[in-house]
């Protein structure tokens, strides 16, 4: 009876499973705050992409970690890059599961901010022709869609006229609409190595403490033609899903982000709680308030799970 009145089913369908990338060799390490989740170097990329597939996962996310980094990033639109190679890679060998690129500087830059710095601010507008840069490199390498998480204004519209004007016309983009400035963030820069050298993000992502700003930003990534509307994190931001899902007609996207992750995990190693229990309820609370995909760490154990099973 409960199967039949239920109102919200996850699936496999639902997921995108964030993929972390450095340059090397024989890379497959363990992320300590984040059990489970490692970084692969391209040799070994087929050890978790064979996973992803066999899950039907539909897309994966890819976050890279350089060797080379410098004051502006400028090995982000290097067409040899680690990010460039694996979606080369991904698309050769697993045809099945889309590639969405993160598209930032926090990984690529010396000071580990999300653009050009002018006296120890990012400057919007200088960040601009490198976002472009960045993102016809992806496409080149034939990433699927493209996902700029820096936070700069008129982010979507100039990255939406690079790919037009330069025969991309057809790949979409997600915005990171609203992307809080927030402690869950907290396990990830430790993974990829991107913790600003000084101050914090708070000039360019937003205060935890807007809800209505998330209105302005997601009009605004609207009109400039983001094809996918996202909020992150999301647990703690469920009350902005559901406005961005009732007020725009778009799919709208939730980041269930590390620190988010790494909670979980940490509680359920102590045997505080259930950690596949949480993990489900969570994923199924963010469907519930409104998210259509859901980006996670949990992706894979969660649809490994839903394909054994029918979920309670
Ligand atoms: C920035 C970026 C961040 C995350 C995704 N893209 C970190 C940040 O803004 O500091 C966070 C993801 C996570 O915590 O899982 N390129």
């Amino acid at each position: 009876m409960r199967r039949l009145v239920r109102e919200t089913q996850l699936s496999v369908n639902d997921f995108i499973y964030p993929l972390f990338i450095e340059e090397g060799e024989n890379i497959d390490a363990p992320i300590s705050s984040m059990p489970g989740v490692n970084r692969y170097s391209l040799d070994k990329l087929n050890i978790i992409m064979d996973r992803v597939a066999k899950a039907r996962i539909p897309a994966v996310l890819l976050f890279g970690i350089p060797t080379h980094k410098d004051e502006i990033g400028s090995e982000t639109w290097n067409d040899a890059g680690v990010i460039q190679q694996a979606i080369k890679y991904i698309k050769k060998n697993y045809p099945s599961v889309a590639v969405i690129t993160d598209v930032c500087f926090c990984e690529y830059t010396s000071h580990g901010h999300c653009g050009v710095l002018v006296d120890e601010y990012v400057d919007n507008d200088l960040t601009l022709p490198n976002i472009q840069k960045q993102v016809l490199s992806h496409a080149r390498a034939g990433a699927d869609m493209v996902a700029p998480s820096g936070m700069m204004d008129g982010t979507i519209g100039s990255i939406r006229s690079a790919l037009d004007n330069n025969g991309f016309s057809n790949l979409p983009i997600m915005g990171y609409t609203a992307k809080y400035s927030s402690a869950f963030y907290g396990p990830f820069r430790e993974a990829v190595d991107s913790a600003p050298s000084f101050g914090d993000r708070k000039t360019y992502q937003m205060d935890p403490a807007n809800g209505r700003e998330a209105m302005v930003e997601a009009s605004y990534d609207d009109m400039e033609g983001a094809d996918i509307l996202m909020v992150k994190p999301a647990m703690a931001y469920l009350d902005i899903v559901k406005t961005l899902k009732d007020n725009f007609d778009k799919p709208i996207a939730a980041y269930n982000v590390s620190g988010e992750y790494s909670m979980v995990k940490a509680a359920a190693a102590n045997g505080w709680i259930d950690g596949d229990k949480l993990m489900m309820e969570l994923l199924l609370s963010m469907k519930r308030a409104g998210a259509d995909i859901i980006i996670t760490y949990f992706a894979l154990d969660a649809a490994e799970l839903l394909n054994k099973v029918n979920y309670e």
